[in-house]
């Protein structure tokens, strides 16, 4: 019988209850992953897991629930994971969206920047020492073609004055980039790779909160040139078990390549500027519990 190449590999996915999370789940628990699925919404966390047992016939899988646009919720689920797991083989930064209005979240960050950059930032960091304790471990942050457009915007970070919902989708998915590179360097003498993938344009329920005509542009981009979300997750997987890329750290993938991010992306100082401006938005009760070694 055929080796499962995720056999028992604890693999961590963030925004797991639907589109290219959801399938990705699919993909690793036919793999063999012991599988931890994170999102917000019970009746949907407990619906993925039995759709997924039920279809793959394997059932190392759990739901743990957590609202990642809140940091004290982030804190709480890496110290769940903490209390139950003794190492993570794979994290997979997926969880992101797109809003055109500028949302405040309950810490009073603009949605956006919280969810899609925040969150995996602190994530990451509040589980390093668990992807230490891996023989070799895995990260891979979603991030999108659109960081190219993207600046950083330093002077109002929370996009506080001329709020566009495009302009906060790029600026947080340059930031991945940015913090992915940075992060590679840090982690260059441990077996621990990160690197960054743009999906694709992918048919999800991405941008369906508002109707604006952003959500109505990238709808009919969607549903005109749009890949499902089962082969965006066949790209994200190849990326998890590959043995040929199993030392690739700090490159982004457009699907399964290689390719050159924004020039940008690729500048160091930014990346340390932005990493430290970030440790300024992380709630002070939280910061003792980040792992920056
Ligand atoms: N779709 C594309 O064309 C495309 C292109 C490039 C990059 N991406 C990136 O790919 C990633 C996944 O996107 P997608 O298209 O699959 O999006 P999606 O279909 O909207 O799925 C997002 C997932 O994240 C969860 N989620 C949203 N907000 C959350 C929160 N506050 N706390 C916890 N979970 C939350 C959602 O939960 P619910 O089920 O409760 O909504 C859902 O499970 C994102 O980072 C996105 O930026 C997507």
């Amino acid at each position: 019988m055929e080796e499962k190449p995720l056999k028992d590999k604890i693999c961590l996915i963030t925004g797991a209850t639907d589109g290219i999370g959801k399938s990705t789940a699919f993909h690793f628990a036919e793999k063999g992953a012991i599988l931890i699925l994170i999102g917000r919404n019970l009746d949907k966390g407990k619906k993925t897991v039995s759709d997924i047992i039920q279809r793959t016939k394997n059932s190392k899988i759990e739901y743990m629930q957590a609202d990642l646009s809140i940091q004290a919720n982030i804190i709480d689920l890496a110290d769940r994971f903490k209390g139950k797991y003794n190492h993570l083989d794979i994290l997979i930064n997926n969880v992101g969206g797109f809003f055109s209005e500028r949302i405040e979240t309950e810490d009073g960050l603009e949605l956006t920047f919280a969810l899609n950059y925040l969150c995996p930032f602190l994530l990451t960091n509040l589980l390093l020492k668990s992807l230490k304790s891996s023989q070799h471990a895995r990260i891979l942050n979603l991030t999108s073609s659109a960081h190219r457009y993207g600046k950083i915007h330093f002077d109002d970070l929370q996009l506080t004055q001329n709020f566009f919902g495009l302009r906060a989708y790029q600026q947080s998915k340059l930031a991945i980039v940015l913090f992915t590179k940075y992060l590679a360097k840090k982690l260059i003498n441990y077996p621990i790779t990160v690197n960054t993938i743009h999906p694709g344009i992918v048919k999800t329920n991405i941008c369906q909160q508002h109707n604006g005509f952003q959500e109505k542009a990238f709808k009919f981009l969607k549903n005109t040139i749009g890949i499902s979300s089962e082969k965006a997750a066949k790209h994200i997987t190849k990326l998890a078990v590959s043995e040929k890329l199993s030392s690739i750290s700090g490159e982004y993938f457009v699907k399964g390549k290689i390719r050159n991010p924004s020039k940008r992306s690729k500048d160091e100082i930014l990346a340390k500027k932005l990493w430290e401006i970030s440790l300024n938005w992380i709630d002070l009760r939280f910061k003792i519990s980040i792992d920056l070694s």
